[in-house]
């Protein structure tokens, strides 16, 4: 892979990337569609799949997470990628058991709160495996989705502080029809829980409501009072957290405005969703 971008490279051509774990769906190919509009069509876009070890805790769903490299190919094709990188196990972490891998990427300012607190060793496995990634594809631009906004806002600040010569683009979440955001994991709902999922989209839409019609903002506690209600209409969900927080530094905020953002957390049956927006 690096000899190929060093090439593409030498010839002048500029590379767009997609990092993914494949399964992919409609927001990996816009995703696809926007790393292509940054390069242009004399550049190169490459997508990578890798279901990356190391952001998965023992206790989380690494073995089941779902795969269908023949279909990822197809969508690949049909979305003008130039090159899928899936590189294996043992090309990207070789005797990782054996403690043969022992350089990690620590971002320890906006990894901490959210998703970090929830899942301690995620983002160290994240900024890891995206580090080594750029390394290998030598982008000129990487797409990231709003989607995961804290995963964002961690590679942002990664690519800052160490200087990768890269831009980063942030790209709009796409959702179903009812309001769902796409993701790999809706795959293990079952239709109960599936039409439940909707409570993390409709428990932003409801908190930007009463955000807006409040002009001096809204104590924290207040809000996550009034989303109440709309949590105990789908007992079907558990909700891990709701947090209110600056779109830029990631800091919780006790008072919440138009123009802060929100994140949440929520558990359908043993799957694990997140969704965000701007209030
Ligand atoms: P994955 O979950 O496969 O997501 C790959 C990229 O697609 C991420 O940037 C994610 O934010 C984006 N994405 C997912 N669902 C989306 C949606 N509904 N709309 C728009 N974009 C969406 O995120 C990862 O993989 C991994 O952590 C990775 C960055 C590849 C590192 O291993």
């Amino acid at each position: 892979m690096q000899a190929l971008a060093l090439a593409w490279r030498r010839e002048g051509s500029r590379i767009g990337f997609v990092p993914t774990m494949g399964y992919l769906h409609a927001g990996h190919v816009s995703l696809v569609k926007k790393a292509r509009a940054a390069v242009g069509s004399g550049g190169k876009v490459v997508l990578s799949i890798y279901v990356n070890p190391t952001q998965f805790a023992a206790n989380e769903d690494l073995s089941r997470y779902p795969r269908d490299f023949g279909r990822d190919l197809r969508m690949c094709r049909e979305a003008g990628v130039d090159e899928v990188f899936a590189p294996r196990d043992r090309d990207m972490f070789p005797d990782a058991n054996q403690g043969d891998h022992s350089t990690w990427v620590v971002e320890q300012q906006v990894s901490m709160g959210m998703e970090g607190a929830a899942r301690p060793t995620h983002f160290r496995g994240v900024t890891t495996v995206v580090a080594k990634l750029f390394n290998l594809v030598l982008p000129d631009v990487a797409v990231f989705g709003a989607k995961d906004f804290q995963q964002a806002a961690v590679i942002l600040r990664m690519v800052r502080d160490l200087h990768f010569p890269i831009r980063v683009i942030v790209s709009r979440t796409v959702r179903e029809s009812d309001g769902l955001a796409l993701s790999s994991r809706n795959r293990y709902l079952d239709t109960a829980h599936r039409a439940q999922a909707v409570v993390l989209n409709r428990l932003i839409c409801q908190a930007r409501e009463v955000v807006r019609k409040s002009r001096a903002g809204i104590f924290a506690d207040k809000l996550r009072r009034a989303l109440k209600p709309v949590e105990e209409r789908y007992p079907l969900a558990r909700v891990d957290y709701i947090d209110f927080f600056n779109p830029s530094t990631l800091q919780p905020l006790t008072r919440v405005k138009p123009g802060s953002r929100m994140a949440v957390a929520a558990f359908l049956g043993d799957t694990r969703l997140i969704d965000n927006g701007l209030l």
